[in-house]
């Protein structure tokens, strides 16, 4: 379980880190920041390109540099837009891949928690490891 002060804290770093997205044809700032069970924390960033689809999520960006520095599970991830949007159906599934117990955390661009659920809650039915024939 996590304290309100600990949840506080991921809000702030996402809300912090938006302005580093790089969003200049949606101009949608997202902010990430991920909560190991080492206790670090690791935020992310959109970051777009001209040529649309390569464009990456906030989240994604979180649990790659993560994963990159030798993490594997995951408590929470707060995620903050202006007017609190929603992990895309790619994040969901990369969160998925490393536990489907991580809380997620979504605020608005004043730090409002609008809403609050577990990876598993968002992605019901997820396609895992186990799926897959042995
Ligand atoms: N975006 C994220 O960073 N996370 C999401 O879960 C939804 C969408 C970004 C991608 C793009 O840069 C912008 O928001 C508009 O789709």
């Amino acid at each position: 379980m996590m304290t309100d002060e600990e949840k506080e804290k991921l809000i702030q770093i996402a809300l912090q880190v938006r302005s580093h997205a790089y969003a200049p044809y949606s101009q949608y700032q997202v902010g990430a920041a991920l909560l190991a069970s080492s206790g670090k924390i690791y935020d992310g960033v959109n970051v777009e390109n001209a040529a649309f689809p390569v464009t990456i999520c906030a989240e994604r960006v979180a649990v790659f540099k993560a994963i990159s520095e030798g993490e594997r599970e995951f408590t929470a991830i707060a995620v903050a837009t202006a007017n609190g949007g929603m992990p895309c159906g790619s994040c969901r599934q990369v969160l998925a891949e490393f536990g489907l117990e991580t809380l997620v955390i979504i605020a608005d661009g004043e730090g409002n928690i609008l809403h609050e659920s577990t990876v598993g809650d968002l992605l019901p039915g997820a396609f895992r490891s186990g799926d897959l024939p042995r």
